[in-house]
């Protein structure tokens, strides 16, 4: 049987609990990226992080960067979440592309190199956070909500059909 596995990077909590909704609707086993298992016997692998400054976070850029051969030929999902992911242009033009393509662009780069597939279903959700751990002040707050992590086990049930 083909077999499928979420890896996530996450500072706050919330691309683990997107990341655990995925591997839910997927049926897949779903580690931290600091313990990422040998990948060989793995069909599809879903990756996920989050957005620092416009940008891919540097954790999961170093997340990416570490993945070893034996990636090469295998099938990539990407997903990230961060504050605005479907809201705010890479320039302040609201015509410009959105931060998060960006993002993902950044992160297929890597992962293209690396020799995996990449495939066109990808996910990005809403996640609170706090510039400073225990300072004050929170954005988004809430976020990711139910409904949003509904969303992304739906996009991990919708993701069966790469593994046919
Ligand atoms: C220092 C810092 C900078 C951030 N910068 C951005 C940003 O530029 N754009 C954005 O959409 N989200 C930004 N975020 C929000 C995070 O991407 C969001 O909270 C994400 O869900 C965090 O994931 P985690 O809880 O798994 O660490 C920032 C968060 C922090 C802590």
């Amino acid at each position: 049987m083909k077999k499928s596995i979420v890896i996530y990077n996450s500072r706050g909590g919330n691309t683990k609990k997107v990341a655990t909704s995925i591997a839910e609707g997927l049926g897949a086993e779903i580690v931290n990226s600091r313990k990422i298992p040998d990948l060989q016997d793995y069909d599809l692998i879903v990756l996920g992080t989050w957005i620092i400054a416009g940008q891919l976070s540097p954790r999961g850029k170093k997340f990416f960067s570490s993945l070893d051969s034996k990636v090469k030929g295998k099938k990539a999902v990407m997903f990230i979440s961060s504050a605005g992911p479907n809201e705010q242009p890479k320039g302040g033009n609201p015509d410009d592309p959105l931060i998060k393509e960006t993002v993902f662009e950044q992160m297929g780069e890597i992962l293209t190199e690396k020799g995996l597939v990449i495939a066109k279903e990808r996910l990005a959700i809403k996640g609170a956070f706090r510039f400073f751990r225990f300072g004050p002040g929170a954005f988004e707050k809430g976020h990711p909500t139910e409904e949003e992590l509904n969303e992304a086990k739906d996009f991990g049930t919708s993701l069966k059909k790469l593994l046919k």
